[in-house]
């Protein structure tokens, strides 16, 4: 059958509150036109995030149960790390609260105030826990992956020959190179497994390591399946597995591809970094064997990558995201292309020429989708990235409203909602106002900002 059916039944259901025009106006004029200020309870499709939000199956929630909360030697991390180690057989893996944790551990150990660490392009947390050492961040994705119409089907890819130079430069300084899969901030991009290959081929040429930022590792391997010479007869399973086989270690956010809703992990192969990172750990997280989780957390993980990988899931996850990404297109509003693997990239300065970059086109058009229909995506350009560290502000490359898909939450008629939504924003883009910053906070201004629009 052509049609690609959500593999699930519900058996547990969520209310959604709905609301009218005129009652939305009033809110988010009360959140100061800053979509982070709403209640959650006055949004009808939540795609703000995918992160920690997946709707977790009876088995997860089954193996709530099964959780031992023992302060050491837990039987939930015993099956948390094979699960793990069945899928990335590194030698070291150590639980923490989430993907940042363990990013600043991992930071700790590895950068000092002359690293620099490359990677195809740092998450902001990453960059800003590389950062808070010191170090530098670098982003070096191939240059298909900074425009938003190339088709190629491995835009997260890393800038190989870049990456030689770079290291020819200043591999004294690199501790580590990092690859992000898939690359999120350009766009839920995949990376390809021959440029794993090539980048692990430099690494190693300079004796430096590799480190997956693996959060979204089952949508790329299934886009390695789907994309790559050689993959589509093999399990979805062994080519995680072969993907993180030219890898020295991972961080994970198990709060997107381990379909729980809190939790991560810093797995390594260096034993002496594991130990310092295990000693951090104790200062910060806790105790080695649950790590800032409890056991039932763990319970939770260790059933959730046993779904992920499944091949039904993997199909139907990115069928969806790519049918409102593709509705978009046909209607004309411009999306960065190929659809990504867990949300669609609207280019609001594309769609909304007529706003200037510093009156935040992204922002008026999250503005506009809340306002039609209840609908709360994330702005990521000039509001997110505007800001310099002199206290200037110069406009973001990109002016992008992602909307990220929740995993196994929303249904079909969700997103039918969310394209109706969109056709009737089309039809009237002129009419929509910027909006000037009325209040800011120092850093990470995008999450606490006051805006008003512009008359
Ligand atoms: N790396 C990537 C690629 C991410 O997308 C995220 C989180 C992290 C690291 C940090 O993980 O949130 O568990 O600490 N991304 C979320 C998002 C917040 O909305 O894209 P965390």
């Amino acid at each position: 059958m052509k049609t690609i059916i959500e593999p699930f039944r519900i058996k547990s259901v969520e209310p959604i509150r709905l609301t009218t025009r005129e009652e939305r106006a009033e809110l988010i004029a009360a959140a100061h036109y800053n979509l982070f200020n709403l209640n959650a309870n006055d949004v009808i499709i939540d795609v703000l995030t995918d992160s920690g939000t997946s709707a977790m199956s009876a088995a997860q929630w089954g193996g709530l149960m099964e959780g031992d909360e023992s302060y050491a030697g837990s039987p939930s991390y015993y099956r948390f790390e094979a699960a793990v180690r069945e899928l990335m057989p590194f030698d070291h893996i150590i639980p923490t609260h989430q993907g940042r944790a363990a990013e600043r551990i991992l930071m700790g150990i590895v950068a000092d105030g002359d690293a620099h660490i490359p990677n195809n392009t740092h998450f902001d947390t990453t960059r800003a826990n590389i950062e808070a050492t010191g170090a530098t961040a670098v982003d070096l994705v191939i240059a298909e992956g900074k425009d938003p119409a190339s088709q190629h089907p491995f835009k997260g890819n890393m800038d190989v020959a870049a990456l030689q130079d770079f290291l020819e430069a200043h591999h004294a300084q690199v501790p580590i190179v990092m690859l992000t899969i898939t690359n999120n901030s350009g766009g839920g991009q995949p990376v390809s497994l021959a440029n794993i290959k090539a980048v692990k081929a430099v690494c190693e040429d300079f004796g430096v390591p590799l480190i997956i930022d693996a959060c979204r590792f089952a949508e790329n391997a299934y886009f390695i399946k789907l994309r790559e010479d050689g993959y589509a007869d093999w399990d979805v399973a062994d080519i995680v597995r072969e993907m993180f086989a030219y890898a020295d270690g991972m961080t994970m956010s198990a709060k997107k591809d381990a379909l729980v809703n809190i939790g991560g992990w810093l797995a390594l192969n260096d034993d002496r970094w594991a130990e310092e990172a295990r000693n951090q750990l104790i200062l910060t997280e806790g105790f080695p064997t649950y790590g800032g989780l409890a056991g039932r957390d763990l319970e939770a993980i260790a059933q959730g990558l046993k779904e992920i990988v499944r091949e039904e899931y993997l199909a139907y996850r990115l069928a969806s995201t790519r049918y409102l990404g593709e509705a978009l297109v046909e209607m004309g509003v411009p999306v960065v292309e190929p659809i990504g693997g867990h949300a669609v990239y609207i280019d609001a300065k594309g769609l909304l020429p007529h706003i200037p970059p510093l009156q935040y086109p992204g922002q008026a058009l999250a503005v506009e989708l809340y306002l039609t229909g209840g609908i709360r995506g994330c702005e990521i350009g000039s509001v997110m990235f505007g800001k310099q560290p002199d206290g200037s502000e110069q406009p973001a490359a990109m002016e992008l409203v992602r909307l990220a898909i929740p995993r196994r939450v929303y249904t079909q008629s969700h997103v039918d909602y969310v394209i109706e939504c969109f056709e009737d924003i089309v039809e009237r883009t002129d009419e929509l106002p910027g909006y000037t910053i009325t209040h800011e906070p120092r850093q990470l201004r995008h999450f606490t900002a006051h805006f008003a629009p512009v008359a």
